[in-house]
């Protein structure tokens, strides 16, 4: 499974327009891609709280960029489609959610919303029916004069995919009701997995993939992918979402019937009473579901299947409540996604026990290394671990795993748990302190953590392997070389098939022309390339030239943003010099460190980066191979001395630079800064809640300037 570390993020206030336009792209193929991954391949590509992460930064850039808001967003979306390969499946009542309940008070308030409602007494009795909850998928299966015509997952809620060849392969599914039923009705329900079953199936996929990874090791032809399930749901709903219904029968799936969906004619006035309506139809109705005698009985159940929990044979997460009375159900019907008068009140986070046998370096697509614990699988709360996250070296310090170590794992709905502590630390003969590694383990490159950062990096930049999709993302997006055509999508495909590693490469795509004519959806016809081909190949061809500052940002240097580059440029006017110097200032005390940290705008840290990535000659033959293939256009300078002799006069505050820095560029440029507004003043910058002196300004008739303008005339640019 692929952890990916995002880069230390900006707050959404701090992002210009571009920034933002570019992370909420970021955003959306990433929350797509775990969103697909998670609903409909059923291979979990990160952890829920990971995934909530990202999901609240997407809100947040999104509520300060209004206009940015993308149609493909994950906010606009709710779960996920239905998979294609299977037909859609509309529901006759949406298949709703239910809300959670953590402790006694969530669900007192719970009880008490439903009186509030209800307009109930204190002494009115609320009876509950509490049924385990297991995580498993639910199916929505439709009877038509007693005979089962169709079945479907959740899918968004509303349509689903329709499953029902599959779900006929099912044991438990009753095919035809028992009589009396109602000429059409949804019965509701979850598919699921025994914790046994589970764990013989995870056996025998990691066997299957394992020799599979020998064969492919050995060049021979694998077929296809093999999925290791992370849990019985996963392995539940990857078997039940198999488009060939063999597949699905040869997996032992179960069922249990909890609820109902649209219905010809009433069948029950309770819950209790539609169960054992389920149970005469032929359905298998959880036997642990109870009728409780009040709404005091909840914390009793809750405690007595926490404490079954282990025991059971399959995996519960917790326990939903129904009320009981169907009317009143109808009464208090639906909020959001959720019903008022049901909740699943979820056990506390899972604990297991095991042996740490390795601390392992992953490298993140940002070229951030993070430290992943491999463990002796263990089963926790039904689900094979093996893998634990570590966030960052200062946890293993804090928490001082050492390989050998006995550990405690909590998994929190999370696909990924967390190591919380070493069981036995007195232990005789423990190992050494773990010490993180100075070389990425991707491409050898020296990884260093800059002091007061929590995160090491690679400095292979544009040559480590783990770093190339993004960097190449960067490198062709619309701010950078801007590249028509040469989207995420397509870089990914371009670096999968293993065409394009590093940017030169994507010049060389033209050599490929065959290969790509190959691609499903690229074709073209025998006289000649598709338009596909021909528009990016075009694309590509045309940015041969670029300026000198879109050439040196595209690089993806670390800190050296669009601002910067410019900067650069300006500075050094061509590539060849810029190159030269570069790779002068490596040697501290220089001409040419002491030229390259003169430059206003450019501090130490900005210095520092830019001497690492050329201090690896990876990164400089990668840059040279690319100045083969590009030539940058000389950058015009901005004449130092432009405003020699001038006057200026800043006033109100500057959004996108400092007032040091605007000052100080000033200088650079020859003019002199004077602090009040007279007659001889040659030019005034007029900033945010400017005051008297822009009043003084106007009134004397000078030359005022925006901060865009000011902008243009001391050559930073548009912000
Ligand atoms: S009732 C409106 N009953 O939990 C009622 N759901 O978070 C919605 N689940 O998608 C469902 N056991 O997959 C219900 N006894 C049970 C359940 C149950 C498991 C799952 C189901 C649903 C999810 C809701």
């Amino acid at each position: 499974m692929a952890e990916k570390t995002p880069s230390p993020a900006l707050p959404p206030e701090e992002l210009n327009e571009t920034e933002a336009a570019r992370e909420l792209e970021a955003l959306a193929a990433r929350l797509n891609e775990a969103s697909r991954a998670y609903h409909v391949n059923d291979a979990p590509i990160m952890p829920d709280a990971e995934y909530d992460a990202l999901y609240r930064r997407n809100q947040a850039i999104e509520a300060r960029f209004p206009d940015l808001v993308r149609p493909d967003s994950p906010s606009r979306k709710v779960g996920e489609e239905a998979a294609a390969g299977f037909a859609k499946a509309r529901h006759g009542t949406p298949m709703l959610s239910l809300d959670n309940a953590f402790a006694p008070e969530d669900f007192a308030e719970f009880a008490a919303r439903i009186r509030r409602f209800l307009g109930l007494s204190a002494e009115e009795v609320l009876r509950f029916v509490a049924e385990p909850k297991i995580d498993g998928l639910s199916v929505n299966l439709t009877y038509e004069k007693g005979r089962f015509v169709r079945g479907a997952t959740r899918g968004d809620g509303t349509v689903g995919e329709d499953i029902t060849e599959n779900l006929l392969t099912l044991d438990q599914l009753p095919r035809e009701l028992k009589a009396p039923f109602p000429e059409r009705i949804e019965v509701r329900g979850e598919v699921f997995m025994t914790k046994a079953d589970f764990l013989a199936f995870h056996a025998e996929q990691t066997r299957l993939f394992e020799e599979r990874e020998l064969r492919r090791e050995t060049g021979e032809k694998v077929g296809e992918a093999v999925r290791i399930p992370v849990n019985p749901r996963n392995a539940a709903a990857g078997s039940l979402r198999q488009l060939d219904a063999k597949v699905t029968a040869s997996r032992p799936l179960r069922l249990f019937a909890y609820a109902q969906g649209t219905s010809s004619s009433p069948v029950a006035e309770t819950h209790s009473g539609y169960l054992d309506v389920l149970r005469g139809w032929g359905f298998q109705v959880n036997p642990l579901s109870t009728l409780l005698d009040d709404e005091n009985a909840s914390a009793d159940f809750q405690a007595r299947m926490a404490e079954r929990r282990a025991g059971l044979e399959y995996d519960i997460d917790g326990v939903v409540y129904k009320l009981d009375r169907l009317d009143w159900q109808t009464r208090l019907g639906f909020v959001g996604r959720a019903p008022r008068w049901a909740i699943a009140w979820k056990f506390p986070a899972e604990r297991a026990v095991t042996k740490l046998l390795d601390i392992q370096i992953q490298v993140g697509r940002t070229g951030a290394l993070t430290p992943r614990a491999i463990m002796q699988p263990v089963n926790v709360g039904g689900v094979m671990v093996q893998h634990a996250t570590l966030h960052n070296e200062d946890e293993v310090a804090r928490r001082d795993a050492r390989v050998g170590d006995t550990v405690e794992l909590q998994r929190a709905g999370d696909v990924i748990p967390q190591i919380i502590r070493v069981v036995d630390p007195e232990r005789e003969g423990r190992g050494e302190p773990w010490v993180p590694p100075t070389v990425c383990p991707e491409c050898g490159s020296p990884a260093v953590r800059p002091e007061g950062e929590v995160v090491r990096r690679c400095t292979g930049g544009l040559i480590c392997p783990a770093q190339q999709v993004e960097r190449l993302i960067h490198f062709a997006s619309r701010n950078a070389m801007d590249i028509e055509g040469l989207g995420i999508e397509n870089i990914v495909l371009l670096h999968e098939e293993g065409l394009v590693k590093t940017p030169a490469d994507i010049f060389r795509v033209k050599d490929h022309v065959s290969t790509l004519r190959g691609w499903k959806g690229w074709g073209g016809s025998a006289k000649g390339e598709s338009k596909k081909v021909q528009n990016l190949l075009a694309a590509i061809e045309a940015r041969r030239s670029v300026s000198l500052e879109r050439f040196i940002f595209a690089l993806g240097i670390r800190r050296i943003g669009e601002q910067n580059a410019r900067l650069l440029a300006r500075h050094y006017h061509t590539a060849e010099a810029w190159r030269q110097a570069m790779l002068d200032a490596r040697i501290i005390g220089s001409e040419a460190r002491e030229d390259l940290g003169g430059i206003i705008g450019i501090g130490p840290a900005i210095a520092q980066e830019l001497v690492g990535f050329f201090s690896e000659t990876r990164n400089v033959e990668a840059l040279d191979d690319l100045l083969r293939e590009v030539s940058p256009e000389p950058a015009e300078a901005v004449a130092e001395g432009a405003l020699s002799g001038k006057s200026i006069v800043f006033t109100g505050s500057l959004e996108t630079m400092t007032r040091q820095e605007a000052e100080a560029r000033a200088e650079a440029l020859g003019a002199k800064v004077v602090k009040s507004v007279s007659k001889k003043t040659d030019f005034v910058v007029i900033g945010a809640d400017a005051g008297s002196k822009a009043k003084k300004a106007a009134e004397l008739e000078l030359k005022t300037l925006t901060e865009a303008e000011w902008r243009e005339l001391a050559g930073f640019g548009p912000a």
